[in-house]
C-alpha cells in the first residue's frame, strides 16, 4: 500500500475580466452591494474558451508544476457541471489535448464539491495500487448556466479551472479525506440538464438551465459544513487548529468563511481568500486559490493545509493535505 501527495498545482482563468460596475451596467445591482454582501470585486468571463479549453490550460500549468510528463499520467478525473460536450468527456478532451496517452479518462459531477471528490477517487485508487499518478481538475463556464437578467445570481460566478497532480508516495501527503452527500435539501442549489424530448412523449423540451438558489439555505449549509469538517480533521488526526497552516475553503462568499473563521478565534489569516479576483467558480475555486497561493510564494514543505468544498447535491469534501 502506498501513500498519496500532492505534487503540482495549476490553473487557468479565461483573460476577459468583467467588474462589478460592468454588472451593474447590465443588471439593477452595484459595486457596493456585490462587494459588501460577497466580497467579490470581480470575475472572469470566457469569451472563445469552453470549458474543456480551461481545463487542459490549467493541466498543464500542474503538469510543469510538478515535474511529470503527461505521458507518466495514469488516471484523469474532470470535475465540472458545464461540460462543453456530453461524448466525449472533458476528461478525453484533456487527454487527447496534453498528450496523455497512458491515461484512463472520465468525468464526474458534485457541483462545487467536485475537486475534492475527484481528489478522493483519486486517492483512493492510488493507495490501493491501481494508479500511480492521477490529474484531477475542477473546471467551469457557469457563464453559460447564469440568468444575465437575474441579479440574483449572476454576479456571483465566474469561470475557471483549478488542477492538480497527485502520485504514490512513501510521504503521507493526504492523511484524510471525506466526503458526503444529502439530497433532502436538493432543491436550494440547481441547474437544470436536459429535459424530455422525443416523438414519443408529450413533455415540452425545456431551455433553461439556469442556476436557481435559495441564498439563505446555501448560506446555513455551508458555514455548518465547513466548521464541522475542520473540526473532524482536527479530532480525527489529533491535531489543533494551532498546527494548520493554512485552511482552504470552497470561494462562494466571504461572508461564509469570515463567518466560520469566527468560530476559531485568532486564525482569521489562515483563511485563504482570492474571491475578491475570480468570484465563484464553483469545482475550480480551490485548485485555482492553492495555485495563486504556490505562485504567491505562500506553500511551503511541511505545511499542513485543510481543504473544504461544499456546493449542490447538497455535497461536501474535505482533506487535510500535507505540503
Ligand atoms: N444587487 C442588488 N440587490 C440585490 C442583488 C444584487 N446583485 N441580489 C439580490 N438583491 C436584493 C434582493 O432582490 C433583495 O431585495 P428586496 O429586499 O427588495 O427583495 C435584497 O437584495 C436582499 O436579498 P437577499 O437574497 O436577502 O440578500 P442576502 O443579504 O441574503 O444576500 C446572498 C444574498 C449574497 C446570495 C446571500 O444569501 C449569501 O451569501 N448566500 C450564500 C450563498 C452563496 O454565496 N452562494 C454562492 C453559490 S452556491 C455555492 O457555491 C455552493
Amino acid at each position: 500500500m502506498s501513500f498519496v501527495r500532492v505534487s503540482g498545482v495549476g490553473s487557468y482563468v479565461p483573460n476577459k475580466v468583467v467588474t462589478n460596475d460592468d454588472l451593474s451596467k447590465i443588471v439593477d445591482t452595484s459595486d457596493e452591494w456585490i462587494s459588501s454582501r460577497t466580497g467579490i470585486k470581480k470575475r472572469r468571463i470566457a469569451t472563445s474558451e469552453n470549458t474543456s479549453d480551461l481545463a487542459g490550460k490549467a493541466a498543464l500549468k500542474a503538469l510543469k508544476n510538478s515535474a511529470v510528463k503527461a505521458e507518466e499520467i495514469d488516471l484523469i478525473i474532470v470535475a465540472t457541471t458545464t461540460s462543453d460536450s456530453f461524448i466525449p468527456s472533458m476528461a478525453c478532451k484533456v487527454q487527447r489535448e496534453i498528450g496523455a496517452k497512458n491515461a484512463v479518462s472520465f468525468d464526474i459531477a458534485a457541483a462545487c464539491s467536485g475537486l475534492m471528490y475527484a481528489m478522493s477517487i483519486a486517492r483512493t485508487y492510488i493507495i490501493a495500487g491501481i494508479y500511480k499518478k492521477a490529474l484531477v481538475i475542477g473546471s467551469e463556464v457557469l457563464s453559460k448556466v447564469l440568468n444575465w437578467e437575474d441579479r440574483n445570481t449572476c454576479v456571483l460566478f465566474g469561470d475557471g479551472a483549478g488542477a492538480m497532480i497527485l502520485e504514490a508516495s512513501d510521504l503521507d501527503g493526504i492523511p484524510f479525506m471525506d466526503i458526503g452527500s444529502d439530497p433532502t435539501k436538493y432543491e436550494v442549489l440547481t441547474s437544470n440538464g436536459l429535459a424530455l424530448s422525443n416523438p414519443f412523449t408529450e413533455c415540452k423540451a425545456d431551455a433553461a438551465h439556469y442556476v436557481e438558489m435559495n441564498g439563505k439555505e446555501v448560506f446555513k449549509f455551508a458555514v455548518n459544513i465547513i466548521e464541522k469538517s475542520i473540526n473532524d480533521i482536527l479530532e480525527k488526526e489529533n491535531l489543533t487548529i494551532e498546527d494548520i497552516d493554512y485552511i482552504v475553503c470552497h470561494q462562494a462568499n466571504y461572508r461564509i468563511i469570515d463567518y466560520v473563521a469566527k468560530s476559531f478565534k485568532g486564525h482569521r489569516e489562515k483563511f485563504y481568500m482570492n474571491l475578491d479576483e475570480y468570484g465563484n467558480t464553483s469545482s475550480a475555486t480551490i485548485g485555482i486559490a492553492l495555485d495563486n497561493m504556490n505562485d504567491l510564494g505562500l506553500l511551503k514543505k511541511g505545511q499542513k493545509i485543510i481543504l473544504v468544498g461544499f456546493g449542490g447535491g447538497l455535497t461536501w469534501g474535505s482533506a487535510l493535505v500535507n505540503w
